[in-house]
């Protein structure tokens, strides 16, 4: 059954200043709901004769993680499953248990397979980065590995991230494990090996930084054309798309249409958006903004097979693990709550726009009185057209501030992060009615009233 956007407590935290007295910022938060309203993205893609895909955890797919893994997305990615070092931690010893559940689980749900990677520098296992190889030796090795494992999933992957990121920023080659032992042909025989392995297999170089047009993408066309001008077998670019809130390039489409002219196929293969945390309401609609940029510059290009996002929710997302502060760049939240993100992508498959929430709930911050060193502070949570049966309340001071005492509600403080979730007695805000607690604090120098979040 399809929860109803209005069954869903969609929380609205209304922050404003107790001396400015002005909305500081407005944010929208969702309350784990495990489905979106409308039609599922796999479904607006199909019709579209697109993939909309998302890397996955395979130790991850069961619950509510699989069931939207399942639900809205025709085409799945390993994360990590299907790397050197993932596949085959031990020489001559390997573990294929989690890439095979990946597999199977995708054909238990009619979905496409990218496999990914092959031959890259980074997540390959010690025996290999550490080992001392002849040229040839290496080059063994790697077309070993490449008939093993595409040999493996023969005939049951459509598409293999053949190599990845070969590419330094300037347009020079990385200097890998790879390109140091055998020169830049070792793309070609890569490629060379797993058409060899399976035919069917549509077989990809896949870089990052290479959305628009600019040095590193225009080596990777000269790469590409000149495969071509050589009959090495290469079928489309990935372009990964790992990209920054507002940062979108202004040239994707010409980028892409520049790979498509060439006569490959093109993907965005690992996209998401990555903004400083705390997430608001501004971020996530610029957020929204930027899919929505994205998508459309692959639906203009026919040639452009579609889009595969890194992780569907924030919380199997590699971002704040590699960014510390950074996060958020999912289209879910971590609660598997669908962001702004979700409904620009559907919107931009041809999905119906999603109506506002029609009820909310909003905090208000204000300082009630303040004297040399300290200060009482309230926050108010009132539900109009919205209840909820608990609450939590987080914001960040900005100028040192600390809480030294709290009521009506368990107040933590970590560095500058404060979090005050309800007592006992007043977890519930019915339609129409309202919450307060108070806490004293200290300052110094200033008082800034911080934005707050309500979740
Ligand atoms: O599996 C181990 C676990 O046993 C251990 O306890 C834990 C402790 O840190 O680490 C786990 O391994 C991590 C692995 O992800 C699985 O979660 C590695 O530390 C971590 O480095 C690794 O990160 C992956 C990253 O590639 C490595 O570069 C990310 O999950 C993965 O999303 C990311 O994906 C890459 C693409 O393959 C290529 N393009 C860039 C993209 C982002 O870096």
């Amino acid at each position: 059954m399809r929860t109803s956007r209005s069954l869903r407590a969609r929380l609205t935290a209304l922050v404003t200043g107790a001396a400015t007295a002005a909305a500081a910022a407005l944010l929208t938060l969702g309350a784990a709901p495990a489905q979106a309203a409308g039609t599922p993205l796999r479904d607006l893609a199909a019709a579209k004769g697109k993939v909309m895909g998302t890397a996955v955890t395979g130790s991850k797919l069961t619950g509510t993680y699989g069931e939207i893994a399942s639900r809205e997305f025709n085409a799945l990615t390993p994360g990590n499953a299907m790397k050197w070092g993932s596949v085959e931690p031990t020489r001559g010893n390997f573990d294929w248990a989690e890439a095979d559940r990946i597999v199977t689980f995708a054909e238990a749900h009619g979905q496409q397979l990218r496999g990914h990677t092959l031959v890259w520098h980074s997540q390959n296992p010690s025996w290999l980065t550490n080992g001392s190889w002849t040229s040839a030796e290496l080059g063994q090795l790697m077309k070993d590995h490449i008939a093993l494992e595409v040999g493996r999933y023969k005939g049951r992957l459509a598409t293999w991230d053949v190599v990845n990121e070969p590419f330094n920023e300037d347009g020079t080659y990385r200097q890998t494990l790879w390109y140091n032992g055998l020169g830049a042909d070792y793309i070609a025989q890569a490629l060379t090996a797993a058409r060899a392995a399976d035919p069917s297999a549509k077989l990809y170089i896949n870089d990052y930084n290479v959305e628009g047009v600019n040095a590193k993408s225009t080596a990777l066309y000269n790469l590409v054309k000149s495969l071509k001008e050589r009959g090495v077998p290469i079928d489309g670019v990935g372009l990964q798309a790992h990209l920054i809130l507002g940062q979108v390039p202004s040239t994707m489409q010409q980028n892409i249409q520049r790979f498509a002219d060439l006569g490959v196929d093109v993907a965005i293969t690992e996209l998401d958006i990555r903004m400083q945390l705390p997430a608001d309401s501004a971020k996530l609609t610029r957020q929204a903004a930027d899919y929505k940029a994205v998508m459309n510059a692959c639906l203009a290009v026919s040639r452009c097979v579609g889009v595969t996002v890194w992780g569907f929710t924030d919380s199997d997302s590699w971002i704040p693990d590699t960014f510390p502060g950074q996060g958020a760049a999912t289209p879910y939240d971590e609660n598997y709550a669908p962001k702004p993100a979700y409904h620009a992508i559907a919107e931009a498959l041809g999905g119906t726009t999603t109506p506002p929430p029609t009820g909310a709930c909003t905090a208000t911050y204000s300082v009630t009185s303040q004297w040399n060193t300290g200060f009482t502070g309230q926050v108010r949570i009132a539900c109009s057209g919205a209840a909820l049966s608990s609450w939590k309340v987080g914001w960040t001071f900005g100028a040192g501030q600390r809480i030294t005492q709290a009521w009506n509600a368990g107040c933590t403080q970590s560095g500058a992060a404060v979090t005050c979730s309800n007592a006992s007695y007043n977890g519930t805000v019915p339609d129409g009615g309202s919450v307060t607690f108070g806490f004293n604090g200290s300052w110094s120098g200033s008082n800034p009233v911080p934005t707050v979040s309500l979740g």
